[in-house]
């Protein structure tokens, strides 16, 4: 097939798009900089640069690549998109990611219909986000939580928009777990090692992980398969923070974080971070598993976190 993949240079496209390849498909990636135009090229990819909060140019990358499937990986989190990270203050973090999510992904949907293909597949989240009501483990039938009156709350309303716009045109929408592989965690690893990101309260908070690879092959599945709807994209196993963070300080080389109570982390850290470690719930992958035909390679981030933090 021939694929477009928009966001191909970022994280998880540098990993998706050689897997793309080595499956036979033509692939068609962007990137927002001319400078990367090359590293993406030694993806295997055709590299063209787009700006996805601009109709016209994202009407004319997709018009001039003619493909039968569109991939949505536009995030703006990185230092050179966003600034340092910032999880006190998400909502200006995540300013640029959330119109990716919201414009971008209207435009890339207009582009879509304008050429008549209905195979769209686009990145969501599913970490720490899921409905803070009932188990701490949830399916696709949960929406994400709203996180009301919190700096995530517009992040979320962008997830709401991708996964509506994108499943109701007939497209499926893959809500990954936090990613780790290469690249993805040095913002996390670096805090980690300074003991600057600690449990907060109970650490009953649960996370979703995915390595990279998985979330990638999940994906190729997605594209080939035309599927529709929602896909938890995570691993077998969500964890709270007080069994996932000391482990991943352990596998960093680190000492293990600090633990402070909810009411001195709230100044600190802000409320997004207090929620994630204390209410925060997990996702479910077995819809992804039984349907896509998906085998994990690290089904745990046990074992991902040792191979790839040591
Ligand atoms: N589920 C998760 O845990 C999750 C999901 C996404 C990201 N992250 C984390 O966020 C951090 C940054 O991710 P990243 O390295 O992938 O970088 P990123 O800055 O989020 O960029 C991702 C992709 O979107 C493209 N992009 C950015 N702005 C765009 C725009 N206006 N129009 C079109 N494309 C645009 C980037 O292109 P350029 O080549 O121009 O930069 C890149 O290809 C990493 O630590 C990653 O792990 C986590």
């Amino acid at each position: 097939m021939r694929v477009f993949v928009a966001g191909g240079s970022g994280v998880l496209g540098r990993r998706l798009v050689p897997q793309l390849v080595a499956r036979g498909h033509r692939v068609t990636a962007t990137t927002t900089s001319s400078a990367k135009l090359r590293l993406v090229e030694q993806l295997g990819a055709e590299a063209v640069t787009m700006n996805g909060l601009d109709a016209a140019s994202v009407g004319e990358a997709v018009a001039r690549a003619r493909p039968d499937v569109i991939v949505h990986q536009m995030t703006a989190i990185s230092v050179t998109h966003a600034g340092k990270a910032d999880l006190k203050h998400m909502d200006r973090w995540f300013a640029g990611t959330n119109r990716l999510r919201t414009e971008g992904t209207d435009h890339l949907l207009d582009a879509a219909k304008a050429i008549g293909v209905s195979n769209v597949v686009a990145q969501s989240y599913g970490g720490w986000n899921g409905l803070r009501q009932g188990g701490w483990v949830k399916t696709e039938q949960d929406p994400v939580d709203p996180m009301a009156g919190t700096p995530a709350e517009p992040g979320m309303r962008a997830i709401r928009h991708v996964e509506e716009a994108v499943t109701d045109a007939g497209g499926a929408v893959l809500r990954y777990g936090w990613f780790y592989g290469p690249g993805s965690t040095d913002d996390l690893v670096e805090p980690v090692r300074k003991r600057q990101f600690p449990v907060i309260g109970s650490g009953d908070g649960h996370t979703s992980w995915i390595h990279l690879d998985d979330a990638a092959a999940a994906t190729v599945l997605a594209v080939e398969q035309h599927v529709k709807g929602v896909y938890n994209v995570v691993d077998d196993e969500p964890a709270p923070a007080r069994e996932w963070l000391p482990y991943l300080a352990e596998c960093a080389g680190a000492k293990p974080p600090v633990r402070i109570p909810a009411w001195l982390a709230r100044p600190l850290a802000g409320k997004v971070a207090v929620t994630m470690m204390t209410e925060g719930r997990g996702f479910s992958n077995a819809k992804a598993k039984r349907e896509l035909g998906w085998h994990l390679r690290y089904p745990s981030w046990r074992q991902g976190f040792k191979e790839e933090l040591a």
